[in-house]
């Protein structure tokens, strides 16, 4: 046997215990002849303690030890004199009788501590090492107990978990597709799923009534922090569902997960806001609740008094930071630049200051008297001590989008943010359709199979394009702190509106029937309604673990550029490999690697 304990469960209570330990070295240290070792497991850190009068083998072998070493030692449990409190195993030490260097370590390229010296990419490099470090340790901890609450939950409320194929079709969530040649079918690939969604349809035609699956999903798409070009859902249909009956189920899962995971109590039941109400107020689908500062439209307030950047705008909108009015003239100038930055795209930036004095100070005073822009204040409801930001443009929606980057940014600055509360919400009622600009045509909103409101018939039956784009689907999100952290709808059951949204959507029948004739065809032997919804999984534990990236949350994650540095991939293939798939690359000399014999 390597060890009779962890390094993380020996207390004061096991005192005079002759114990076995197994671990790997933190560090040791000479301290007056004596020697002490932190021993470390996933467990915890238990300090080893090597006399000054013990037998010199033994003085040899602690004193030999390298950083990472993985030893076995055996040792009496004593009390310590120097307690550390901050240590669960901090009021004993092991008195070391024998270590066994059970594997040597050559010396690793960062300290493994919760505080690293290594950068992030040498830390991606060597990520074995680094998921030796208690923080990601308990990240992934923290990953597999909200995996297993999920099960329970599913399972006692009858879902079945069902694997589906990874090797598939196009799947329509609107990203691109990772794809796999197929050497058997030369000339053809299979695409990764971008999720299950056609295969849990069909599970439904099937009648698998309650369906589940943690599941890994493959999107080609530009990665943020909260982006993994593969990455997992916890995916789930139901049939014989309405709306209430989706949004009822899966409060009840993430009110059973908060309870459980970290004994928070989240809003019996959750707030619920419409989409529009979403767009006009926070300026995003996935508004961040925590803190008010929300957007109000000062378009009759703000025109016709001569501001020609106002009164050429088809919107005018802004937001009130309270207690911000003593912001300085460098601090002013510096947040006009931050928003004309390209992410967020405005080109200048009017301001208000409502003195505590009762005085008013702008950025527009030439064209606007105290008394109007106090009434603008009263629209943006700012007090004495607040101060107004407001931005116009050609566009309702896209000056709103810019206030609500704004006002993350002025919520993050003022610390408004914290990531231990949490402010979950569904956002409902859903456009079915977006117009895509730059392609000329409408996009589903969510999937094509989402469901039309059944209110909005004559919308989606008629040809014209301001009815089309109102559009709502029955469908949802659940939000956490201005996170999307999952989405689902209910879906279309019905042939022939199915054939209308595709029609929509610019699909030829032929295109449709190429594309989704499985589902189709499935459709008519009798599917149920359904309807269900997805989680990112690794957003929920990154958020749960009070992070906005969820690398640290994924054991192998990728960086920026969509690559794995530490197994170097993606990397080329060989000449032979190519030829079984019958690919010819562009530049073979330079994109293939030289014919090899196969590995077995
Ligand atoms: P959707 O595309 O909204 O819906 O995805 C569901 C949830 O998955 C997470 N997510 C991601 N997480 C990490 N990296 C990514 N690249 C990524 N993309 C999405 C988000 C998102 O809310 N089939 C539908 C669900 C349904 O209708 O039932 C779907 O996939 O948290």
């Amino acid at each position: 046997m390597y060890r009779d304990h962890t390094c993380g469960e020996l207390r004061i209570g096991n005192v005079g215990q002759i114990v076995t330990l197994a671990g790997w070295v933190q560090r040791s240290r000479k301290l007056g002849g004596m020697t002490f070792i932190d021993l470390r497991d996933r467990y915890g850190i238990t300090q080893l303690v090597v006399e000054a009068d013990a037998a010199a083998e033994l003085v040899d072998v602690a004193t030999s030890l390298g950083r990472e070493y993985v030893i076995q030692a055996v040792g009496e449990v004593v009390e310590r004199q120097s307690k550390n409190p901050k240590m669960p195993t901090g009021d004993i030490e092991i008195k070391l009788q024998r270590i066994h260097i059970l594997n040597k370590s050559v010396t690793p390229p960062f300290t493994i501590e919760d505080e690293s010296d290594g950068g992030e990419d040498l830390r991606a490099k060597y990520r074995y090492l680094d998921l030796r470090r208690r923080p990601l340790q308990r990240a992934l901890a923290l990953r597999h107990r909200i995996a297993q609450e999920v099960r329970n939950y599913l399972d006692g409320q009858g879902f079945m978990e069902i694997e589906t194929p990874y090797l598939i079709k196009s799947t329509p969530e609107g990203a691109r597709d990772f794809v796999v040649p197929s050497r058997m079918n030369p000339g053809q690939f299979y695409a990764l799923p971008q999720s299950p969604q056609t295969f849990k349809q069909l599970l439904m035609v099937a009648g698998f009534d309650r369906y589940m699956q943690i599941v890994r999903c493959f999107r080609d798409e530009d990665l943020r922090a909260d982006r993994q070009p593969e990455f997992t859902q916890i995916d789930c249909e139901m049939s014989f569902v309405e709306q209430e009956d989706v949004l009822n189920m899966f409060e009840g899962m993430m009110r059973t997960l908060f309870k459980n995971v970290l004994d928070v109590d989240i809003p019996n039941p959750l707030p619920r806001m419409n989409w529009f109400d979403a767009m006009d107020r926070y300026g995003s689908d996935k508004p961040d609740i925590r803190f008010g500062m929300t957007i109000h439209e000062i378009t009759p307030l703000a025109q016709g008094k001569g501001f020609g950047v106002f009164d050429t705008a088809k919107y005018v909108g802004g937001i009130c930071v309270p207690g911000a009015a003593d912001y300085s003239r460098k601090q002013l100038d510096e947040l006009t630049e931050w928003v004309k930055r390209p992410q967020v795209g405005a080109k200048g930036l009017i301001y208000i200051k409502f003195n505590e004095d009762g005085t008013v100070k702008s950025s527009v005073d030439k064209f606007f008297s105290p008394e109007d822009l106090w009434k603008i204040g009263e629209a943006l409801e700012a007090k004495k001590g607040d101060l107004a930001l407001i931005l116009s443009g050609d566009s309702s929606r896209k000056v709103q989008t810019m206030l609500g980057v704004l006002r993350l940014e002025m919520g993050s600055r003022l610390g408004l943010r914290d990531p231990k509360v949490f402010a979950p919400l569904w956002i409902v009622d859903f456009p079915l359709f977006e117009w895509d600009e730059e392609e000329n045509r409408w996009n589903a909103m969510h999937h094509p199979f989402t469901a039309p409101k059944p209110e909005h018939l004559d919308w989606y039956l008629s040809d014209k394009q301001e009815d089309i784009a109102k559009v709502c689907a029955n469908a949802y999100d659940f939000v956490l702190n201005g996170n999307e952290l999952g989405g689902g709808s209910i879906r279309i059951h019905d042939a022939k509106i199915q054939q209308r949204i595709f029609e929509i959507l610019g699909f030829s029948q032929e295109e449709a029937e190429y594309k989704f004739g499985f589902l189709i065809h499935a459709f008519q032997y009798g599917a149920p309604p359904h309807g269900g919804l997805a989680f990112g999984f690794d957003r929920v534990c990154a958020l749960f673990g009070g992070c906005d990236s969820i690398r640290d949350y994924i054991a192998f994650p990728k960086n920026n550029q969509g690559r794995d540095v530490m197994i170097e991939s993606p990397s080329k293939i060989d000449q032979i490999q190519l030829d079984e798939l019958e690919i010819e690359l562009r530049k073979p000399e330079q994109e293939s690697l030289p014919r090899s014999p196969r590995h077995p």
